[in-house]
């Protein structure tokens, strides 16, 4: 028994539940979201954006892309990442972050159409909620998750409705826990967890102040106070992060885990502001406060049956290079378009087991780089002579040493530069963001080696045409001579076919296949004459084959399959990657 039905409930509005809400309507799948309040994020967590998340955000839409940009901080305006002993104080060394420096801006731009950009997580989630709202989600705000129960291929699940404390349920094809890092769906759902949760404790305290005066000239997202005090809870420092150029701000402080989670008073948030800020008559309202724990842990799995699970629910880390709601909105884009495909007869269920193969690799990488970044302070606080005692007088003692004349004064000021220069593993690490390749049964390499990294994985993004990667970004042309990127030729839910002049037998084969297996191929020729040019010739460059092979790419952008030349069984080739990823429906 059951009283409403539907094909997917997603429990939770946040960047996870809202893009996949977002995702599901935008390829004609009913869906309803869920969540436990009576609205959205009340605070703006999140913030960076990144390059990998904007194309997702892009391929929802012009209209949405724009809007994402219109309600963000600019990259130009994100970048001078400053460590000081508060805002007024000592600056004691400075990284251009998030592209920000040359070079890294050139990577930037050479490999995306989109931009980095700050959008707080209070922008982020009512666009992701407007735009799965008008293209059909059905919202239930103040509706709490319970608990579910899959029979006959059916998820049940068992909802409270806030308003009336009555519980009702309700019968979907599909389960999404997009509940965040308590998530309740996965432990129902038994997922297997590895790591740990509450390693260290932070306070968050959002506050408008104006500080034009002390940040205008190093305009950055974050600023790392080192002060006395800070080295309780997760990072190690008081952070003053950006939320609005310039007057609202949300400060990070620690608290200590093992006396658990402190009550804020109003005057204790406004000292932490003062002395981060370094003025102790600096005018601030303190909006709200909350705590928050550093977590260590992901899902093993992200499946069981028709559940499944993505963003924090699954991979739960602190802050540190800015992956949570990036990697949460990354997961549905890999889900969202299996789901389609299944539900509108076009797939074998078997497509969904590949979302679990190719996204819990990547929540196991990014819980361990968040980690792992925040280790990577500890030579800063060595450089400054932090780690050995916590007394506040020899603690600054110890800081000013970098000020002296001597050889001391050199070896310090040397320790502090390169500790703070090799912080670019978190704040410029272009390649965590965007080096993402699957491998899965979702993927057909045929045995084509992976192209091994010329530079830091880590550090630097490399474009490649391989199976499993994603789409290289190249600017080409259409008839009016407008500029796109080969990822606006891609994506919007269909597959699609990237093909030169001599590449005709793909164009017949991708014609007849679309038929056959009843799905939307997007036909790309690029080259002069054609309806795409490539005037530059970048795209000829990068994309690895010759004129007449071709890349079939996925609706989420990743290459499935790629062949080197033209070929005489183009027809049998792409029905043989079909039915390996979509199986034998038709
Ligand atoms: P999220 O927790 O956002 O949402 C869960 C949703 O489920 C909510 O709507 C909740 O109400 C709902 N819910 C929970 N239980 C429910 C139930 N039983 N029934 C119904 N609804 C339920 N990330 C990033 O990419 N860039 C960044 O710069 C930062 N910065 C940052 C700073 C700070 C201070 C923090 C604490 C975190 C970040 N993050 C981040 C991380 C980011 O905020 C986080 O990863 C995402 O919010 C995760 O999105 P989800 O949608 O997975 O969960």
């Amino acid at each position: 028994m059951h009283d409403i039905e539907t094909e997917v409930l997603v429990v939770g509005t946040g960047p996870g539940g809202g893009s996949m809400a977002a995702l599901l309507s935008s390829y004609g799948i009913n869906n309803i979201l869920i969540n436990r309040y009576n609205w959205l994020a009340s605070t703006p967590r999140a913030h960076i954006t990144n390059q990998r998340t904007m194309e997702v955000i892009r391929d929802l839409g012009k209209e949405v892309e724009d809007e994402a940009y219109l309600f963000g901080t600019n990259q130009d305006l994100m970048g001078e990442n400053v460590f000081c002993t508060s805002l007024a104080g000592e600056e004691l060394g400075r990284m251009k972050s998030w592209g920000k420096s040359p070079e890294s801006r050139a990577e930037h731009r050479l490999t995306s159409p989109g931009f980095m950009n700050d959008l707080p997580q209070t922008f982020m989630e009512p666009l992701l909620f407007k735009t799965a709202c008008s293209r059909g989600t059905e919202p239930r705000l103040s509706t709490e998750y319970l608990s579910h129960e899959e029979k006959e291929g059916r998820v049940f699940t068992t909802c409270l409705d806030k308003l009336s404390g009555k519980e009702f349920i309700i019968n979907s094809k599909y389960l999404i826990g997009a509940d965040g890092g308590n998530s309740q769906v996965a432990e129902n759902a038994k997922l297997p967890f590895k790591g740990q949760m509450g390693v260290a404790g932070s306070i968050n305290i959002l506050i408008e102040a104006d500080l034009t005066r002390f940040v205008s000239h190093r305009p950055s997202v974050l600023y790392w106070v080192l002060q006395p005090g800070a080295d309780v809870g997760g990072i190690g420092m008081g952070v003053v992060r950006m939320v609005r150029p310039w007057n609202e701000w949300l400060l990070i402080w620690g608290y200590d885990i093992n006396e658990g989670a402190p009550q804020i008073s109003d005057d204790f948030a406004i000292k932490v502001a003062r002395d981060l800020i370094g003025d102790p008559d600096q005018d601030v309202k303190v909006k709200s406060v909350s705590t928050w724990t550093v977590n260590n842990m992901y899902a093993e799995k992200m499946r069981n049956g028709n559940v499944f699970c993505l963003g924090d629910a699954t991979h739960r880390h602190p802050p540190s290079n800015g992956l949570g709601s990036n990697t949460s909105i990354q997961d549905s884009f890999n889900l969202a378009w299996k789901i389609a495909h299944v539900l509108q007869g076009k797939a074998e269920e078997k497509l969904l087991n590949s979302f679990e193969q190719e996204r819990a690799p990547i929540a196991k990488q990014i819980v361990t780089r968040a980690n792992q970044s925040i280790e990577e302070f500890g030579p800063i606080f060595q450089a400054l002579g932090l780690t050995d005692t916590n007394d506040p007088k020899k603690m600054k003692e110890n800081m000013s040493k970098r000020l002296k004349n001597d050889e001391e004064g050199e070896d310090t000021r040397r320790k502090l530069r390169e500790a703070i220069a090799f912080k670019n593993y978190e704040f410029d690490a272009h390649g965590v963001d965007m080096n993402h390749r699957y491998y899965s049964d979702a993927i057909v390499n045929d045995g084509q080696k992976e192209p091994a990294f010329k530079k830091d994985k880590e550090l630097h993004f490399e474009q490649t045409s391989w199976p499993g990667a994603r789409l290289p970004h190249a600017w080409v042309f259409n008839k009016s001579g407008k500029q796109i990127s080969t990822l606006d030729l891609a994506g919007k839910g269909c597959f699609s076919i990237f093909t030169g002049l001599n590449g005709s037998k793909w164009v017949d084969a991708a014609e007849k296949v679309s038929s056959k297996f009843n799905i939307t191929i997007l036909i790309n020729v690029i080259g002069p004459g054609s309806s795409i040019e490539d005037y530059t010739g970048d795209w000829a460059r990068i994309r690895e084959i010759n004129d007449g092979g071709a890349l079939l790419v996925r609706p989420d952008h990743h290459i499935c399959a790629r062949f080197f030349t033209d070929s005489e069984t183009a027809f049998d080739d792409l029905e043989r990657v079909f039915s390996k990823i979509l199986g034998s429906v038709n």
